[in-house]
């Protein structure tokens, strides 16, 4: 229950600090070691290609995890929207695997995709909050969340967990097949969660910045580059589906391949900055946006920020910054849908979970 919470999407929020220690624990054995499932360690290493199927937030987690698997464990990986890829599906490779990344396990538009790569004899693995949901059921493996009932429509703390699932079982995965791993994911997933602790306990300035940014306007734009992208995109849809602000996310890169036309005196941006490879780049989108009157709201991981920087993230591995980033995207989100009363549990038109195709 919500307690003295005014919503569940602000007790969500604030409980993802625990979700990260719960699925460290979780996933630990007596010895402290991390241990996966075997079945699904050998599914992995023996898959050439990982398709990941999921929709809307749960795809914006899958994004995340395909760097996880491509870059830790060495796993070629596609991200699809399931129900784009049910009606239209791609050149498979030899030996693929099936992840469906799913909070709730009921989701119409990716068990449809399940029930066809059933049919088709490739090996399926869920990763879902729902011990017992469909797609759970209906998969050869699952992987469990751990995050607790996720009650608000908005999804928080189940994309955090999803990320943090997908990052271990890529470490797992990793040693496994005996691919050195230069860190050491159950001490990085600590830092994570200290880092979540500091940003969910500066809610008045995510109040602040609310008021600052979004107060009157009707659009806003999220900025980033590599992992700060996918993260964009989980902004935009976090601020449209409880604020009703029309908001998009992409790539900085894109920004003057057209949108850039949007761009007028006071237009909110935010940008992430927590990607060293590129924040020259990030820079330099931004100063293209100012050029042309917005208002840019940047979020810099420490060590990567500059002077006039709205929000800086407390410092954790470079791979893991989503998990940091997001929280700042989910309070101002809250607040601004709060000062336009609007309904932050039960936005219009939403349901949470979407059993129709
Ligand atoms: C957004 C949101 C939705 C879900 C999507 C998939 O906050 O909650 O975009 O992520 O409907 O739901 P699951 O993960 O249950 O398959």
């Amino acid at each position: 229950e919500k307690g003295t919470y005014p919503h569940y999407m602000l007790k969500e929020i604030d409980e993802q600090p625990a979700v990260m220690r719960k699925i460290i624990q979780a996933y630990q054995n007596e010895q402290g070691e991390l241990e996966i499932d075997e079945a699904i360690l050998t599914a992995l290493n023996e898959a050439d290609r990982m398709y990941i199927i999921a929709a809307g937030t749960s795809y914006h987690a899958g994004l995340v995890g395909k760097d996880y698997f491509e870059k830790i464990a060495g796993i070629p990986v596609e991200v699809h929207i399931s129900s784009e890829f049910g009606y239209n599906m791609p050149l498979l490779s030899e030996k693929p695997l099936f992840m469906f990344i799913t909070q709730s396990g009921e989701t119409a538009d990716s068990r449809q995709v399940l029930v066809k790569i059933k049919e088709l004899g490739h090996p399926t693995l869920t990763v879902t909050n729902v011990q017992g949901s469909t797609l759970s059921r209906e998969a050869d493996h699952t992987l469990l969340l751990h995050a607790g009932p996720e009650i608000a429509v908005a999804s928080t703390k189940a994309y955090t967990a999803q990320i943090a699932v997908l990052a271990l079982t890529a470490a797992v995965a990793a040693k496994k097949s005996g691919r050195s791993v230069d860190f050491d994911i159950v001490q990085e997933l600590g830092i994570v969660a200290n880092a979540i602790q500091a940003m969910v306990d500066s809610k008045e300035e995510m109040e602040q910045i609310a008021r600052d940014f979004l107060s009157t306007t009707r659009n806003a734009f999220f900025i980033g580059r590599n992992l700060d992208f996918c993260v964009s995109m989980e902004g935009a849809l976090k601020l449209k589906e409880i604020s009703y602000i029309q908001a998009e996310g992409f790539a900085g890169g894109e920004l003057k391949h057209g949108t850039i036309a949007l761009i007028e005196d006071g237009t909110p941006i935010f940008a992430l900055a927590t990607q060293k490879a590129v924040s020259l780049n990030i820079r330099g989108n931004v100063k293209e946006v100012v050029a042309r009157g917005a208002n840019p709201c940047i979020i810099a991981m420490e060590g990567m920020e500059e002077e006039g920087d709205t929000l800086v993230l407390p410092k954790v591995h470079p791979l893991l910054t989503p998990l940091v980033s997001v929280i700042p995207l989910q309070l101002i989100s809250y607040y601004a849908a709060l000062h336009r009363e609007c309904d932050v549990d039960k936005p219009r038109n939403l349901a949470k979970s979407v059993t129709v195709e």
